[in-house]
């Protein structure tokens, strides 16, 4: 597809990690939908593959690459593959996520505390060790890591989820004041619960009618949230014209933290 240059990431490199899926999936779209070149990164190989294809079909630059985001050796590779097919990385989507299902605290076993901190907090770091490098030599990078109104607003039976967004919040603020000088913004965006594969896990109960009422009224606006939601704040926090933004939080909620 030619360059558009109304395209609001005309000419950008993003790498979406949990791209297979999800939000994820919907960010990748979004992105290749206003010009950017895009690298689905997730350990699901069968989605993002097919992800891939379908952006590439339609005239989208788009490569997948299997990316275990709690593998340094996974991670750099993901980046050097990104720099030698396009030349440059602008745009970081630190996206892939997991968690426990919502249930007592004490119920979760440290194996699977570990593994959520691994994925939601540690690819925050491996992410930084891969790509801070190279926005650093461009002198420009961004940065947007996929946090949770559980982060602001907890809701009970997720503790061990909700401490590891609290770090995401944190560390993406401290990312975005360490790295301002250097013209590398961080943002977040918070998501409030949505219909995606992850829903039944966050509601603990069967994906009933009955039981999504309960999580919708809690949410002022009357609906679960979107990935298009989501993926459509995304597009805000990368375009060029937010040069202005870094270290905010953004809530996606319907107002669920109001
Ligand atoms: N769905 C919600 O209600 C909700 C609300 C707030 C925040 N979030 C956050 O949004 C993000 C995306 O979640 P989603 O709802 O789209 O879930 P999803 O399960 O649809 O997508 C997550 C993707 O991450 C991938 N992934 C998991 N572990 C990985 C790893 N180690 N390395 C690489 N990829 C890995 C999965 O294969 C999947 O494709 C997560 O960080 C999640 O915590 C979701």
């Amino acid at each position: 597809m030619p360059t558009n240059s109304s395209q609001r990431l005309a000419q950008q490199v993003a790498i979406v990690t949990g791209g297979a899926s999800g939000f994820g999936e919907e960010i990748c779209r979004a992105f290749a939908a206003e010009g950017a070149q895009i690298v689905v990164a997730d350990i699901n190989t069968v989605l993002g593959e097919k992800l891939a294809a379908a952006l590439t079909a339609a005239g989208h630059p788009a490569l997948f690459h299997r990316t275990d985001v709690t593998r340094t050796a996974d991670m750099g590779q993901l980046v050097a593959t990104t720099l030698a097919r396009f030349g440059r990385l602008d745009i970081m989507v630190n996206n892939a996520g997991i968690s426990h299902a919502n249930q007592p605290m004490l119920n979760v076993g440290e194996a699977e505390f570990d593994r959520i901190f691994q994925v939601n907090v540690k690819s925050l770091y491996l992410s930084a060790v891969h790509c801070v490098p190279v926005f650093r030599a461009q002198k420009r990078g961004c940065f947007i890591n996929i946090g949770s109104t559980a982060a602001v607003r907890p809701r009970p039976g997720l503790t061990w989820y909700n401490g590891s967004k609290g770090a995401v919040v944190l560390i993406t603020k401290s990312m975005a004041v360490e790295l301002a000088p250097e013209g590398i913004r961080a943002n977040a965006i918070n998501p409030a619960i949505a219909d995606t594969p992850l829903l039944t896990t966050f509601m603990g109960t069967a994906d009933t009618p009955a039981n999504r009422a309960r999580f919708t009224a809690s949410i002022p606006l009357g609906r679960l949230g979107r990935a298009t939601d989501v993926a459509n704040a995304a597009v805000f926090l990368a375009d060029p014209a937010s040069e202005f933004i870094t270290g905010v939080c953004l809530e996606v909620d319907g107002g669920r933290c109001i």
